[in-house]
């Protein structure tokens, strides 16, 4: 009789831990341990056995029974992970995007600039910022010190929206009011970049857009200096351009640095190329920001991303960079 328990024992853990639904086990389970089992037929036999003989088969029915609902537990708690695996796996929703291939379009020649510079100066350990295209007067012009008469401020350069009073809301004419939103919202430390787009009220030609890009680099710290400045301008030049390219600062006028310069990248071959304008940013647009320029000092530099683009893959007119002609844009 033992031996039999024993064998029904070894079976039935057996065929529990094989279940291949959490249906089949319950099944199994009342074939194995309900009512009209093998091992309750077993105890209905004991009552025809002396003491001793009882106490064995009793002690081997309750081993067996443990051993089988252990098994069964063990067998449950399995089938329960694959049950959830595989709702997940259902209901699962594929929210990557689509990874265009060369014949469904890639991205604008001007975006790819924007990424690759971004990805150069994230490798420089800086984050990436961004503002919004329409400005107030005083993100674009007034905290970045601009005079009340600035010529900047005229007319011809700057589109006005109208909202708000009189020439209160710009298109931003750069980037540079994005580096006062993040003087405003972020103590230093700031080593921040703000590519996007801007607006010049200007006639476009060969080389001037009205609608063009930018990208700004601001750096707020204790202890910067003119030497750091020079020194992430040509670390960014042999970064992005290549290690044979070099930079100059010229000096320059910007309200909003004092000392301003503009700064050239040398091609290999020797010859320059005028990139844009940086500084120390001026002590009025620090405490503008709220920012205590006694404690704290930075730099900012910017420039135009469309012509370096255009100068890179040989484009001669930058109003190619608007067109919608598929055969131009198919070459990038
Ligand atoms: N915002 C200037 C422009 O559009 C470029 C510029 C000059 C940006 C000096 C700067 C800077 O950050 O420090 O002409």
């Amino acid at each position: 009789m033992i031996d039999d328990i024993r064998r029904i024992q070894a079976d039935a853990v057996s065929r529990l831990g094989a279940a291949a639904t959490l249906e089949d086990l319950g099944v199994l389970e009342r074939e194995l341990l309900g009512k009209t089992s093998e091992l309750t037929g077993f105890k209905k036999l004991m009552g025809g056995l002396d003491n001793e003989a009882k106490r064995e088969v009793g002690g081997a029915l309750n081993a067996a029974r443990e051993a089988m609902t252990a098994a069964a537990t063990a067998r449950r708690a399995d089938l329960e992970i694959l049950a959830s695996r595989h709702r997940a796996e259902a209901e699962r929703l594929d929210l990557s995007e689509v990874r265009a291939g060369r014949d469904a379009g890639h991205l604008h020649l001007v975006t790819q600039t924007i990424e690759e510079l971004e990805d150069v100066f994230v490798g420089m350990g800086f984050n990436v910022a961004e503002g919004p295209e329409v400005e107030d007067d005083w993100h674009n012009f007034t905290a970045l010190n601009f005079g009340e008469y600035h010529p900047a401020r005229d007319m011809q350069d700057t589109f006005f929206v109208g909202l708000g009073g009189p020439r209160e809301v710009v298109m931003r004419t750069h980037t540079s009011p994005v580096q006062i939103r993040v003087m405003e919202h972020q103590a230093p430390p700031i080593y921040s970049v703000m590519p996007g787009r801007v607006y010049r009220n200007e006639a476009t030609d060969a080389t001037h857009l009205a609608v063009f890009h930018q990208i700004e680099c601001l750096v707020v710290d204790r202890g910067i200096t003119f030497g750091h400045l020079a020194g992430t301008i040509d670390r960014f030049t042999k970064a992005y351009f290549g290690p044979g390219w070099t930079s100059r600062l010229r000096p320059s006028y910007f309200p909003f640095t004092e000392p301003s310069a503009e700064f050239d990248i040398q091609r290999p071959d020797g010859t320059w190329l005028e990139l844009g304008g940086c500084g120390m940013v001026h002590p009025n647009v620090l405490s503008n920001c709220g920012i205590d320029p006694e404690e704290f000092s930075g730099f900012a530099f910017g420039f135009g991303l469309d012509r370096l683009a255009a100068t890179r893959h040989g484009v001669t007119d930058l109003r190619e960079l608007a067109s919608t002609d598929i055969r131009f844009l198919e070459q990038f």
